[in-house]
């Protein structure tokens, strides 16, 4: 297996961290068994991309070996985002046939932490999501680590999310504060539960902060708070 450098975010937002921590504690505690856990949201943008990433590191700081797969083929920015040191395949290779397993998971500069990109682009990634192939990299994920966390597309544009979710044991929602009604969030809901899927929670991203009050507004709401400086 090749090992990528990834150019990782420095965080020092102290609350951020907190936030993280508390859901992964969270997830500890959501029951025995729970290794292959799922992020989605409503519509884009919500945060899944960001908090699945520092949830997989929080868990791989921690000593847990982890896998993180980014499954989001129709617009990935895990690539943009960490810059690879060097070129790399990744899901839609490996689910479309023209990759090996072996040659889609690199270990990285994270310790504990290994990645499966999302690869370029596919013009069918519902389909590759259903070929039986995904589900050998879910068991191999269930056979060789800890902790198995999968960033997804959104559940209110495309079914991909729901297609993963049936092999996962838990998911979680990403809900962007503000940012959609009771209804279509109800709507995801319901389409997630009816995959089998255990859902674990959902974290409440972007809640808006105060200005001049450092800690007056954080939100200890069920899981997540949210970035400094971020206003709404
Ligand atoms: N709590 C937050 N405070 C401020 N900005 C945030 C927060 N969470 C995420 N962001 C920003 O919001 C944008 C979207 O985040 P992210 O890419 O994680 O969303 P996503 O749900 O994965 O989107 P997509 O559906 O397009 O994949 C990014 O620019 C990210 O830095
Ligand atoms: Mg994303």
């Amino acid at each position: 297996m090749e090992t990528v450098r990834l150019q990782l975010p420095e965080d020092n937002d102290v609350r951020v961290e907190e936030a993280i921590k508390t859901l992964r504690t969270n997830i500890q505690f959501s029951g025995s068994g729970l290794k292959v856990i799922m992020l989605t949201s409503t519509v884009p943008n919500e945060g899944k991309s960001v908090i699945s990433w520092k949830t997989a590191c929080s868990f791989a700081q921690m000593g847990k070996k982890t896998l993180y797969i980014d499954a989001d083929i129709r617009k990935s920015v895990l690539v943009q985002r960490m810059k690879p040191d060097h070129e790399t395949f990744g899901l839609s290779q490996y689910l479309s046939g023209q990759k090996t397993m072996e040659e889609c998971i690199y270990h990285t500069n994270e310790a504990n932490l290994d990645v499966v990109f999302a690869g370029p682009y596919a013009p069918n990634p519902t389909e590759l999501f259903e070929e039986s192939v995904f589900e050998d990299l879910i068991q191999h994920g269930r056979d060789n680590y800890d902790m198995v966390v999968i960033d997804t597309a959104p559940l209110g544009s495309v079914i991909d999310a729901a297609i993963i979710a049936r092999l996962c044991d838990g998911a979680i929602m990403v809900i962007e504060s503000g940012n959609i009604g009771y209804k279509m969030l109800n709507k995801t809901k319901q389409q997630l539960a009816r995959t089998g899927v255990k859902i674990l929670g959902i974290v409440l991203n972007k809640v808006p902060m105060q200005k001049g009050s450092y800690y007056g507004s954080y939100y200890y709401g069920k899981y997540y708070g949210k970035y400094d400086g971020y206003y709404k």
